[in-house]
């Protein structure tokens, strides 16, 4: 496993398991148990997700069956719009932990910017608050962009150590991209296969081809190339452990460049300026 470090000298595995519409089911505690006896040192679930129980049971059998402990994990959550504001976090946060059976998080992020600066600002400061009572490791953002930043950043004493945001190449967020290296701000990218839409890419497909690797590996070695923390979704065993195997290859900078060139702005989740939460 390859790891990223963050401006604080935190460190987090380059590729996790994301855990978006997985029911909160048998399947969630063995797909993440799976994930983890397979090499998985991440996991990225939200409140919103509605799966944190079984995904906590999938952690607790995976770190038994493995012998590892809970600090070779990185566990990321997310809290939820209607939990905004300062006074509301911490118990949030607590209600996580309990869903998770966990005591601690690695990563506790704020899911979106939401559309109201002062409630953004001031759930930010409840966030604060939890790094400063040592109840999480790290906390960062979800789905901001660099107006969303310029508001934080002049109110926050503590800046966001990473920005999980929708990713793949169909939108590529260049301007994002650099205005996050410029603050040493890790990027992280949610919908890396765009749904599995992007699998069905000509080019993705001919990439694929000339490195002998699958399409979703070309696209998981985009992100890891472009140094953007990659969160693969995937229930099905083989999968999982295919999204895991690309350390072994490198594309070149001319599949590096298809790829990007492939760029149309193109969203499959809601943009970040007009969403208030009212649909998942
Ligand atoms: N912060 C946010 O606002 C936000 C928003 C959306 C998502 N996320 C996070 O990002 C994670 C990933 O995004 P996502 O779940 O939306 O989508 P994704 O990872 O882009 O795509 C998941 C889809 O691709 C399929 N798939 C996975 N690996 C594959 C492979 N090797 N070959 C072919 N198909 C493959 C999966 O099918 P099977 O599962 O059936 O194998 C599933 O249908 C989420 O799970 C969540 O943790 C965050």
């Amino acid at each position: 496993m390859e790891y990223v470090e963050f401006y604080n000298e935190n460190k987090m595995p380059i590729v996790g398991l994301g855990t978006f519409r997985v029911e909160n089911d048998e399947q969630a505690k063995e797909t993440v148990q799976y994930a983890i006896e397979n090499g998985y040192r991440s996991i990225d679930t939200a409140m919103i997700y509605e799966n944190e129980e079984k995904v906590g049971e999938g952690i607790k059998a995976g770190l038994e069956s493995t012998g590892l402990k809970r600090s070779d994990l990185f566990i990321t959550s997310k809290l939820w719009l209607d939990d905004y504001g300062r006074k509301n976090v911490a118990d949030a946060y607590q209600t996580s932990l309990d869903k998770l059976g966990l005591d601690y998080l690695d990563l506790y992020l704020v899911h979106w910017p939401g559309m109201d600066e002062e409630v953004m600002i001031d759930t930010w400061k409840g966030m604060e608050d939890l790094l400063k009572d040592n109840k999480v490791k790290n906390i960062g953002v979800s789905n901001f962009k660099p107006h969303h930043f310029e508001t934080l950043l002049s109110h926050a004493s503590v800046k966001p150590v990473i920005d999980q945001v929708e990713f793949h190449p169909y939108l590529t967020q260049e301007d994002l991209r650099k205005y996050l290296q410029a603050q040493h701000i890790q990027m992280e990218s949610w919908s890396p296969l765009m749904n599995a839409q992007i699998l069905e890419n000509d080019t993705v497909k001919k990439i694929a081809d000339e490195v002998g690797k699958s399409p979703a590996q070309v696209i998981i070695r985009w992100n890891i190339q472009h140094d953007v923390v990659v969160i693969p979704k995937s229930v099905t065993p083989s999968r999982i452990k295919e999204n895991l195997d690309v350390f072994d290859f490198e594309l070149s900078d001319s599949q590096m460049e298809q790829l990007d060139n492939l760029n149309e702005d193109k969203r499959v989740g809601p943009d970040p300026d007009n969403y208030s939460g009212h649909n998942k």
